[in-house]
């Protein structure tokens, strides 16, 4: 079985280098597919209440958990998220609440995150007020943010009751979208980076660079892609609903691309640069909107 590195986060707490993301993968699909990425190896899942298939996800965790007693919880990571419209303090306390009695089969929850910051100052600060105390309360292990852009973390880090600094911000990150001065600040702020659509969504599969060193390495294009994303230190979250992809997508964590064709990946063309179709980094503050 793959070994995948684990990455020590700010809190403490470990997290395995890549995750099996599950955003639009359907409820009556999760469960098998989470069940199967667990057998192959994989210790780490990114869901959120938006992909509608938490309680899916985490019900197929604590079924497996009970058919292999030599994995521990510990083990596994589950990392959920809080959509827009659950922002506040009210509303993020009752949505974590929510998302905890999904995950009640798994007792806790390694991570939750903001899944935007498309709201206000005084919406996202309730919002981090009550994921600090889910922290203190022992049910959710970690916070972090995701699509936050350099403003918004800053933001973050000034509220005057901040006590937990967020352990991560979950970026759409590949070749064609490498956000550089973000995640140079974020590593300066001590804040792990995580990579979504690592695979562009496979809308690059045709990509003569990367095609070049599929062949020199005798690896697919979601391997060479996955290979990049864990050489710039991102731990990568690739999706798939199919079962052969799941084994070859983690043994990237076996692949060394060598200085030079990690440069060629760096300097690939950047036209169109999101696979997401959006850039919620730059989602203007308060003051800006004035
Ligand atoms: N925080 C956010 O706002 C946010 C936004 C987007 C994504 N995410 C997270 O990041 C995860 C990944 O991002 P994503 O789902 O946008 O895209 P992705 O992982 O870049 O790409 C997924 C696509 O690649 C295909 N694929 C998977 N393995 C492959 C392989 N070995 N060869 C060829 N194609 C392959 C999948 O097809 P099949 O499934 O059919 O195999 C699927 O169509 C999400 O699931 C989610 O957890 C977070």
């Amino acid at each position: 079985m793959v070994s995948v590195p684990s990455i020590k986060l700010n809190s403490g707490h470990s997290i395995p280098a890549i995750a099996l993301g599950v955003y639009q993968t359907p409820k009556d699909v999760a469960g098998s597919i989470v069940t199967k990425a667990l057998d192959s190896g994989y210790r780490h899942i990114d869901s959120a209440a938006g992909y509608h298939n938490e309680q899916e996800v985490a019900d197929a965790i604590g079924a497996w958990l009970k058919l292999n007693p030599s994995v521990k919880r510990e083990e596994i990571f589950y990392t959920t998220k809080v959509w827009d419209t659950d922002h506040g303090y009210d509303k993020t306390k009752k949505q974590v609440e929510l998302s905890l009695e999904k995950a009640k089969a798994i007792g806790y929850i390694d991570l939750v995150l903001v899944h935007t910051p498309r709201s206000n100052y005084e919406s996202r600060h309730g919002t981090w007020i009550a994921l600090q105390e889910a922290v203190e309360s022992g049910k959710v292990k970690n916070i972090g943010v995701s699509n936050y852009g350099i403003k918004h973390i800053k933001e973050l880090l000034s509220y005057p009751d901040l006590k937990v600094k967020p352990a991560v911000d979950q970026i759409e990150l590949h070749p064609w979208l490498q956000q550089t001065e973000l995640v140079k600040y974020l590593k300066e702020q001590g804040i792990e980076v995580e990579a979504y659509s690592p695979l562009v969504q496979a809308k690059k599969v045709d990509n003569p660079v990367v095609g070049e060193l599929q062949k020199k390495y005798g690896k697919s294009y979601a391997q060479i892609l996955i290979a990049w994303s864990l050489a710039k230190g991102f731990i990568p979250l690739p999706k798939t609903v199919t079962e052969s992809r799941l084994i070859p997508n983690l043994e990237s964590a076996d692949i060394k691309l060598s200085s030079e064709d990690i440069k060629k990946l760096d300097d690939i063309p950047k036209n169109d640069p999101y696979a997401s179709g959006w850039d919620p980094t730059i989602y203007p503050l308060d003051d800006e909107k004035k």
